[in-house]
């Protein structure tokens, strides 16, 4: 069983939380940068992937997040993840940017979806303030949504929370 952590940062902010949240599940892989990744298909080789993602490019249709990410979105879409579970954290501003708070999450989802992953670690919104996020699926946000900029507080509690959770539907970890 093996579970691998890949992030893109702009400032840093979702580097911090994939090592936070690694410390948090023991037993994953070191947390690595997409930047770094040359080929892709080393994605295939993990059980189960957890992916952080933050939102830059407010209100776009696409590229939304502003990273690494944006680059490789078509490549993910043609994996075969097919029995791999894959799980999302954004990294946003529900004050600043309350109206495309973590966009860039449902955009990851979509893609892994198309790659055939079995989409993981879903939130419900309900103890979020924000106006609006293409992240909700349903009643759920498609990952956790963290706010490092105007909620740090509450950052700790909702990533032992959400660890608690990927340990339950992610079997082996
Ligand atoms: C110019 C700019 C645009 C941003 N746009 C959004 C946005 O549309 N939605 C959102 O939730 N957060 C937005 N943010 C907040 C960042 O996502 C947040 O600071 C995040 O923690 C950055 O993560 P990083 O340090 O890993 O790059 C924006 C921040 C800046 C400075």
């Amino acid at each position: 069983m093996t579970v691998g952590i890949y992030f893109a940062t702009t400032t840093g902010k979702t580097e911090d939380i994939a090592e936070r949240i690694a410390g948090l599940l023991g037993g994953v892989e070191t947390p690595k940068d997409m930047s770094d990744v040359d080929d892709l298909s080393e994605l295939c080789a993990h059980d189960a992937i957890i992916c952080g993602i933050p939102t830059w490019n407010t209100g776009a249709d696409s590229e939304r997040s502003g990273t690494a990410w944006d680059t490789i979105l078509d490549e993910i879409g043609e994996l075969n993840l097919s029995g791999k579970k894959v799980a999302i954290f954004g990294l946003g501003d529900s004050s600043t940017y309350t109206e495309n708070y973590c966009d860039a999450m449902e955009e990851l989802h979509r893609y892994f979806q198309q790659a055939g992953a079995t989409m993981v670690g879903y939130v419900s919104p309900s103890e979020y303030t924000f106006d609006e996020s293409k992240s909700i699926i349903g009643n759920s946000f498609c990952g956790l949504p963290l706010d490092e900029d105007s909620e740090s507080d509450m950052t700790d509690d909702r990533i032992s929370q959400w660890a608690n959770q990927l340990k339950s539907e992610i079997s082996g970890l």
